[in-house]
């Protein structure tokens, strides 16, 4: 029976094949087996190797004679190796396409013998290898070698692949310095070529010329060097030119390439070029994107830029242009971005910027316009973004400006800007960001203030403005900094100020106020306060005092304190009672105030419950949480939900309050992002958000690094996103530097410093795409039992997109004091952004010092500083916070150097964070074994960490 239905079998499969004139598919079938067997992921479960049918397998696609023409596995999360021999085994194989995945084996060496393969892409598969000779691959049209870690030299074989019609080689930074040569021309059919920071330097080959069938070049971020070849005016069907990020392509830019009719997008940004702008180039037809910017220009812009009926983006800033704008700029042209920050532009502004109707970012900050602000400016409903600080503006603001719905930063300081403050405001339900300081604002600050609810940063400090400071501020619950120094504000201070939780920069000082200092105010706890110089009385509540901050108290007479601090007289009554120590008398005050918070907080915790149950648009959003976990983690929500009261706060952000709660399983911290509830679809912040949160938190969910805080599950509603995620016990860095919560030795802050730069040297090399983190601060470094730092804060960070110029982003993060200069007026975030702010937190771990403090002077920062300081011998030792002991002063400053490098104002001088994570290594104060001697159990740790290699805990 058996053998006679195989028979039958056989005879069937016989005919199948001959029928369908397959002649063996044996050898193909192997080579399934073989991907089948040594990847794993998830998407290969589909492949069911039960029947010889692949050909039917998603990815891939045969010919009509059964021969497999195309594989494509691009991203697929596979891991582990990839089959060798791929074109003896598929020997019709036309495309092969397996980037996006975790590949190794030396599966290449052998690809490139494929002499029919016409489309190959292996980018982001993070290969290390050196990259073998691709001369034989002569079929190829489309060649991807992107994002990988490929080392050694570049593979000049591929100058005789003259069927080549796309060549990327993008984000390949560990390969050895080559130069472009000049027979690169052989490629004649070449319509794109991308090789961007793929270590590129040398000049541009005037061959390049010859090219004639290039659509797309793009050179950007490598060490090209000298003028850029006038022949480039030769290359008639380009339409995109990026040559920005090389720093040091000099000469001017040449006219000819105003003959390329059909360009669209040119960017020739951080370069040292000179001259003027050409002409040529603003009459382009097709011109959307010009950038120009951080080079050395000179001289106007061409009048003729305002005739376009393109141009959308337009980036001058940090060149030396001057004149007049074009009046006209605007009117015809359909502009979304226009930059021309730090050039000596001068006259007034062009009314009819906004006319096409989608601008969402206007910068002139820096410049010399004079003038007033046109009326029609409060028209630009668009806007996002409107700074014109540091200029010479004058008259009063129009009245509608401040209300504009959906910008999010108005910048007006430091012009002569006089005339009442705009009662607009109160439309103003986007604004985060108000800057009104230093002009000549006269009158009230209208209530109508309280209505821009998400005010997070107001500055009207140096103003004329009197009255009172209304009590209705109170409802700004997002406020982080409150600027209302050196106007005549006479009333007293509101008491309302202590609904301002989240407030960390509070400064009333040089005005008029009068009164008490309002106790309660003793509730918020911010980093910097300052209520000198004013006419205030009364006693100072005691914990404000504790902070340290006495001083910013100085200058009102009618001050007073409960026990002796320096120079402030004893309040009356106090005074009258037996002299205690007066240490004993700041304990024991201090253990009444914290009895008495408590009691308070338990009646609020009540009353709070009570609200909780009755509060309805809470309990529904209750039931429609959408929940996601990472780890294994079992918690009921119910159970954190209802853990969410007052008493467990334990800090608030930028972004959100952040909760401690005590779960069966262990404690977990939870942040309850402020909710966005703007229906409005058109906020560029809100689409963001809502479109990128969901990717975004589990691009982070899934990430597994021990120096990264885990994020252990998110749930989210319509109006109220909750992270949930692991409880570090020790607090963040800024408290334990700062506040002096923790005292930490040298070895200690060294175990910081190189884990918080494994973490990003994980974000920003291991990961495919990167991530950049956008807000590194020291509030955001957390320390776990064992002082080990982990990352927190993803808030803000946004994955990157893949490709080139996606690579940056248009969100607004960071933190004043740790923004590197180039992103106050780009939008460009790159991982150099994250590197600055990193430099910033090292030096606070060397000096001790906040990032801003007043001792550095006006607008100076703590990079400033040390600059200042390293001149001499001396000065060094004096930047090194003097608490530390002096036995590692060496290490010290050899951290400090790498910082220094660290905060180049020049992104490209940063180093990467591989690099950092390299030389704090050899800057190891334990290295030598000297560190037990000096030091606790817990540093014990820390030399045993830092000669841990950087291997994320997958
Ligand atoms: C492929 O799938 C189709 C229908 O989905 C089926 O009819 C065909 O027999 C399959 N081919 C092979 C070789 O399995
Ligand atoms: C492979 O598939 C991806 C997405 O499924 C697609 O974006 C890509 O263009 C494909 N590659 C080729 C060579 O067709
Ligand atoms: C290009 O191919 C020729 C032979 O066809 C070979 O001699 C030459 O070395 C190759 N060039 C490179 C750079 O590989
Ligand atoms: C461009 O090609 C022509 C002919 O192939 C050649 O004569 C010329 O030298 C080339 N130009 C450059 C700049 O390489
Ligand atoms: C290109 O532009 C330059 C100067 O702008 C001009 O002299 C030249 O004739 C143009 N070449 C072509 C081929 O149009």
């Amino acid at each position: 029976m058996a053998p006679k239905a195989i028979f039958l079998l056989l005879v069937l499969l016989s005919f199948m094949f001959c029928s369908s004139q397959v002649i063996t598919d044996d050898h193909q079938f192997k080579f399934f087996n073989a991907m089948k067997a040594s990847l794993s992921g998830k998407a290969l479960s589909d492949w069911d190797m039960r029947g010889n049918s692949y050909c039917n397998f998603t990815g891939v696609t045969c010919n009509d004679k059964g021969y497999v023409e195309r594989i494509n596995l691009s991203d697929w999360s596979l891991s582990g190796y990839f089959p060798a021999d791929v074109c003896s085994y598929l020997p019709a194989l036309r495309v092969l396409d397996i980037s996006r995945n975790n590949l190794q084996g030396n599966f290449l060496n052998n690809v490139v013998n494929c002499s029919l393969l016409e489309e190959f892409n292996i980018s982001s598969v993070s290969l290390r290898e050196t990259l073998p000779d691709f001369f034989r691959m002569t079929s190829l049209r489309v060649l991807d070698l992107s994002y990988n870690y490929f080392r050694g030299d570049f593979p000049m074989s591929i100058t005789n692949l003259t069927n080549l019609e796309e060549l990327y080689f993008n984000e390949v930074d560990e390969m050895n310095l080559w130069q472009l040569p000049e027979n690169i021309s052989r490629l004649k059919k070449l319509k794109v070529m991308v090789l961007t920071t793929c270590r590129l330097y040398g000049p541009i080959p005037r061959s390049i010329g010859n090219m004639t069938s290039l659509v797309d070049l793009e050179l950007s971020g490598n060490f090209l060097s000298g003028q850029i070849p006038k022949e480039l005016g030769l290359l008639k069907n380009l339409e995109q030119l990026e040559l920005y990020y090389n720093q040091h392509l000099s000469g001017t830019i040449p006219e000819e390439l105003g003959n390329l009719t059909k360009l669209g997008d040119l960017d020739m940004s951080v370069n040292m070029l000179t001259g003027s702008i050409p002409d040529s180039i603003c009459r382009l037809p097709n011109l959307r994107v010009l950038q120009l910017y951080n080079n050395s220009l000179t001289g106007e812009i061409p009048g003729v830029i305002a005739d376009s009926t393109k141009l959308t983006l337009l980036s001058l800033y940090g060149n030396f242009l001057s004149g007049e704008l074009p009046q006209n700029m605007g009117k015809t042209s359909p502009l979304i971005v226009l930059d021309l920050s730090e050039n000596n532009f001068s006259g007034p502004l062009p009314a009819e910027i906004c006319q096409g109707g989608k601008l969402l970012y206007l910068l002139v900050l820096a410049n010399k316009f004079y003038g007033k602000l046109p009326e029609s400016y409060a028209n630009c409903k668009s806007l996002i973004r409107f700074r014109v600080s540091n200029n010479h503006l004058e008259g009063s603001i129009p009245e509608g400006i401040l209300g504009l719905p959906h910008s999010s930063i108005i910048d007006l300081g430091d012009n002569d800007f006089t005339g009442p403050f705009p009662s607009s405001i109160e439309n103003a339900r986007n604004l985060s960001e108000l800057f009104l300081q230093n002009n000549k604002l006269s009158g009230f600050l209208p209530s109508e203030i309280s209505r821009a609810i998400n005010l997070v940063k107001l500055d009207l400090s140096n103003n004329l403005l009197s009255g009172s400071i209304p009590s209705e501020i109170g409802n700004l619950r997002n406020l982080n900094l409150l600027m209302l120094q050196g106007n005549k504000f006479g009333s007293s201070i509101p008491t309302s100020l202590s609904l301002l939780k989240s407030l960390n920069v509070l400064d009333l000082s040089n005005n008029r106020l009068t009164g008490k200092i309002p106790e309660n105010l003793s509730d918020l706890l911010p980093n910097s306060i300052n209520f000198s110089n004013n006419q205030l009385s009364g006693p100072i509540p005691l914990s404000l005092i504790k902070g340290g901050l006495a001083e910013s108290f100085s200058g009102n007479p009618g001050l007073c304190v409960p026990v002796h601090v320096q120079n402030f007289p004893i309040c009356p009554q106090i005074y009258n009672q037996k002299k205690v120590n007066s240490m004993w008398a700041i304990i024991v005050a201090a253990i009444v105030i914290t009895i008495g918070s408590l009691l308070f907080l338990k009646r609020r915790l009540s009353k709070q419950r009570a609200v909780i149950e009755h509060d309805e648009t809470l309990s529904s959003s209750f039931f429609s949480y959408d929940m996601k976990s990472f780890h294994r983690i079992c918690f009921d929500q119910h159970e954190i939900l209802g853990a969410m009261v007052e008493k467990n706060i334990v800090g608030h952000g930028g972004s959100g309050t952040v909760y401690r709660i005590e779960l069966k399983s262990g404690d977990v911290a939870v942040k309850k992002l402020w909710s966005k509830t703007a229906k409005d679809s058109f906020s560029e912040d809100q689409m963001v958000f809502n479109k990128g949160m969901k990717t975004e938190v589990e691009t982070l969910g899934s990430i597994r690094h021990k120096n990264i805080v885990k994020l252990y599950s998110y749930f989210s509603s319509f109006d109220c996103n909750l992270l949930v995620y692991e409880f570090m016990p020790n607090g963040n860095l800024w408290d334990a530097l700062h506040k002096g919560w923790l005292f930490l030795d040298w070895p200690t802050r060294h175990q910081i410093a190189l884990g918080v730069a494994h973490g990003l040297a994980y974000l920003h090399h291991d990961l495919m795409p990167p991530i950049i983190h956008r807000d590194i601060k020291s509030t955001n470094i957390l320390l776990d039992a064992n002082y080990q730092p982990k990352v927190a804060d993803f808030g803000i960070a946004k994955v990157l997109q893949a490709r080139g110029k996606d690579s940056t982003s248009t969100v607004i993060a960071g933190t004043y004091g740790y923004l590197a200069p180039e992103y106050a007026y780009s939008n460009k975030a790159t991982t150099k952004c994250d590197v600055y702010s990193y430099g910033v937190v090292l030096m606070e771990l060397i000096t001790g010092k906040k990032p801003v403090e007043s001792d550095f002077g006006e607008n100076k920062n703590i990079v400033y500083w040390v600059s200042t300081k390293l001149d001499t011998k001396e000065g060094v030792m004096e930047a090194l916070d003097k608490s530390l002991s002096t036995s590692f002063k060496d290490e010290m400053i050899q951290v400090l150097r790498t910082a220094m490098r660290c905060t180049c104002k020049n992104p490209s001088q940063r180093p990467t964070m591989n690099e950092v994570v390299q030389l704090l290594i050899d800057a190891d104060p334990c290295r030598l074994g000297s560190c037990k001697l000096l030091s606790t159990n817990k540093t014990k740790d820390a030399s045993n960490v830092t000669k841990i290699k950087n291997q994320p805990d997958v």
